[in-house]
């Protein structure tokens, strides 16, 4: 769109409100007839975006129907990876046709100029395409599942993990992923988790932000910039039972104030696409909720850039039945405000004839349409339709060894001690044999986790690789896989138990493979699965020092493997780098610093479980946990196995003097840390706020900053957040946010469960 100055000369203001054509004429006409007042550094850029204006215009003029909703079409390649029903095959005869604006899942130099080539060379207004790919969490040099890199609470890291994946898939011809993936998620028995940031919605925000400005850059014209969708709009993460495409039934305020917060996130930062979600919301699925794309995301936040389905997901409003048949699904997708269909052939198929009907509008189509030639402008594909992408740049920005350095540091910081009796770990240099078992301890393809991207599973370090390149030749490691990941097979028990009886010290590889988690991938039981457990059962009764290495995509409820084993270390599934980085916190090269982002349940029974839960009229007294009529299970305890915000470290760390200051509407927590341990460590210092009394209930807690501080041991710091009282605004019943003055607790420390805190007055 026309970046609006402040000193646009007043005839130019006049007419920004009017249709695009009018505008378009009279701000060009002022422009050379008048030399209208443009300030010098805004001059170039303004006039590039007129000229983008004047050319969409004129392309538009030249487009045929059928050329029209080809750019509001997405197909996958003719050559490519697919998640769900194909409909069209050969996608070179529709670019050809310029019936295809997009296309995705192809990348390559040598693909991509191909069909590249086809649209600009041999369609007949020579548009060119975009390319999509689902860059999750990286591209070829693959960094731990987003829910791993969010428990590093390192916003600067993460930002830099999706530079990386941008700089590697625009040189391979991608200009445009299917990230980040914004959908806040309280029940981990959905498989999807595994691509999010956890359960907290301020968390969700930050980090949706960051990724978003690591995909993007300053400038989509950069040829290392990608651009960004956020998906899945909306809720997808409240899928009922964690049921994968299951019913959203949900009220406005949960809504408004802790699901739509990380897609909004995301259209401020910038983001340039957004995906719409294959679920329901209230009886109204995502794809055809013209509430939720035309009123919310575009009037409301004043969203700029285009809407895509997810895949085949007009297709889907028939059988979610809200459609007669694909024509009629269509309908009801323009009108709400899709403007690219992805994979469902139901734009192409449908809108021509929908329109010759007069059911829908040739304006609408037109939107549509100059909303993704604009995105193509912006991406400069006008000017360069390979955008660089060349076989020496995929040479020298892929995979390098800068990049890989980093790989491995993402993966320590991901990863989340979750207990460390006796201080079993780090492991001590006077051990002279390790033994590695489990299903996971050895398994290339698995450290990928789900949507790798073009990454390889021949590049993966696997825990047993990672711990073979860190200790010397002196130190024998052996590794036995002990049974599979999830059948009955208990034949490889014996001999593994054998080879832990004659090792100093065990690691313990167990946990999910790649396919358990992500898309289409919902449990309903989230222990380990298949024979894990009495593995470890067999392998710890032997009562060596040992420590359990967790693989998964999701939390589990491992309450039995948590009181059994000594030591547990969470390391999801870390991708390239794997085996290396989890052996630096091993052996305690890398001082764990990572928190949990979603809380791990003790059983299933108690999903959904989060910490910014109500406190109820009928709370358990945590002194008495036996009262009967208390909001209780009679079979098992309220808390979490590890709550959010946990991680241990190999140090210690203390909280004191919390200290509050209020002037005027801005508040001035200080408190003071000290590494109390015998070693250098980090932590990652939370701070929460409770209204203790509001016009409606609010949560016991709510996470309102952090700060990961660095601390040698013995080392005290000072610590300093600032809040305005708009922080602790909150959503009321007529949907509108503001804060409510009152009584208020604010609390500071470690994790959400162990915290210092003090209480202050907002009253006035
Ligand atoms: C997923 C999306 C993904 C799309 C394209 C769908 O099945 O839900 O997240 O971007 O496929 O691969």
């Amino acid at each position: 769109m026309i970046p609006v100055h402040k000193k646009i000369h007043p005839i130019i203001l006049i007419f920004m409100n009017k249709p695009v054509l009018l505008r378009t004429f009279v701000i060009t006409f002022a422009i050379i007839l008048f030399d209208v007042s443009v300030p010098a550094q805004k001059s170039d850029s303004l006039k590039l975006a007129f000229s983008d204006s004047l050319k969409i215009e004129a392309l538009l003029k030249k487009m045929t129907i059928e050329e029209k909703v080809g750019q509001l079409s997405l197909f996958l390649s003719y050559r490519s990876i697919t998640t769900g029903p194909s409909q069209k095959t050969d996608s070179r005869e529709l670019i050809k046709e310029g019936k295809a604006g997009e296309i995705f899942n192809a990348y390559g130099v040598e693909v991509v100029h191909e069909l590249q080539r086809i649209a600009v060379e041999e369609s007949r207004l020579k548009i060119p395409l975009l390319f999509g790919l689902d860059v999750i969490h990286g591209f070829r040099t693959i960094f731990p599942v987003p829910l791993g890199q969010a428990c590093s609470w390192d916003l600067e890291a993460i930002e830099k993990t999706e530079h990386i994946a941008a700089t590697e898939a625009t040189a391979d011809g991608i200009n445009w992923t299917f990230a980040p993936m914004v959908d806040l998620a309280r029940d981990p028995e959905w498989g999807r988790v595994v691509e999010g940031a956890g359960e907290d919605t301020w968390l969700a925000c930050r980090i949706a932000e960051a990724r978003v400005r690591g995909f993007q850059g300053n400038n989509l014209k950069d040829p290392h910039s990608l651009m960004a969708c956020a998906k899945h709009f909306a809720a997808y993460g409240a899928a009922l039972a964690g049921r994968d495409y299951n019913t959203v039934d949900m009220s406005p305020l949960s809504l408004y104030e802790w699901y739509l917060p990380s897609y909004n996130s995301c259209v401020k930062a910038g983001v340039a696409s957004v995906m719409t979600s294959f679920n329901e919301i209230n009886g109204i699925p995502s794809t055809c909720n013209s509430w939720l794309l035309s009123d919310i995301l575009r009037k409301t936040w004043g969203f700029k850039g285009f809407v895509v389905t997810d895949f085949t997901a007009i297709n889907e409003l028939v059988p979610h039945g809200v459609a007669v048949d694909l024509k009629d699904a269509a309908r009801l997708a323009l009108n709400a405000g899709v403007d690219v269909d992805m994979q469902g052939d139901a734009y192409l198929s449908s809108l021509p004839e929908l329109l010759s009907e007069k059911k829908i509008t040739i304006r609408q189509i037109d939107d549509a349409v100059r909303r993704i030639l604009l995105a193509k402008f912006k991406l400069g594909l006008f000017d360069d339709p390979y955008r660089q992408c060349t076989l020496e740049r995929e040479k020298k920005e892929i995979m390098t060894p800068e990049d890989i350095a980093f790989a491995r540091k993402m993966v320590s910081e991901s990863c989340v001690l979750l207990k460390n009796e006796r201080k079993i770990l780090p492991i001590p240099q006077s051990v002279k044999s390790i033994a590695i078992i489990g299903p996971l301890g050895d398994s290339k393809k698995d450290m990928l986790g789900p949507w790798s991207a073009t990454g390889k599973w021949e590049d993966c370090v696997t825990l047993a690789e990672g711990v073979r390149n860190h200790v010397s030749s002196n130190i024998v490691v052996r590794y036995l896989k002990g049974c599979n990941v999830n059948d009955n097979d208990r034949s490889g028990f014996d001999t593994a138990v054998r080879l832990a009886g004659e090792s100093d010290f065990v690691i313990l590889a167990l946990g999910e493979s790649r396919d358990m988690s992500g898309e289409a991938a919902s449990r309903t039981n989230i222990d380990l699965p298949g024979v894990q457990n009495e593995l470890s059962e067999a392998i710890l009764k032997t009562g060596k020092p040992s420590v359990v290495v967790l693989f998964n995509g999701r939390p589990l409820a491992v309450s039995g493997l948590s009181s059994r084993a000594p030591a547990i270390l969470e390391t999801w599934f870390g991708g390239t780098q794997a085996g290396n980085g989890i052996a630096d916190v091993l052996f305690g090269d890398y001082n764990p610093s990572g928190k949990l982002t979603m809380t791990f349940p003790r059983n299933v029974g108690q999903v959904p479980i989060f910490y910014n839960s109500k406190n109820t009229g009928r709370p358990i007294n945590p002194d008495d946990t036996s009262e009967k009529y208390v909001s209780r299970y009679i079979d098992s305890p309220n808390t979490p196995l590890y709550p959010f915000g946990y991680g241990l470290s190999y140090t210690s760390f203390v909280y004191s003097n919390l200290n509050i200051k209020v002037t005027g509407k801005t508040i001035n927590i200080k408190a003071t840390i000290t590494n109390s341990g015998d070693r250098d460590g980090e932590d990652v210092v939370q701070l929460y706020s409770r209204q203790k009394v509001g016009s409606i209930t609010r949560p016991v807690k709510e996470l309102k900053g952090f700060q990961k501080v660095f601390l040698r041991k013995g080392e005290t710091k000072d610590l300093s957040f600032t809040l305005t009282t708009d922080d602790l605004a909150f959503y009321h019943p007529d949907l509108k946010k503001y804060f409510e003055p009152g009584e208020f607790v604010f609390f500071v420390g470690g994790n959400s469960v162990e915290t210092i805190e003090k209480t202050i007055d907002l009253s006035h």
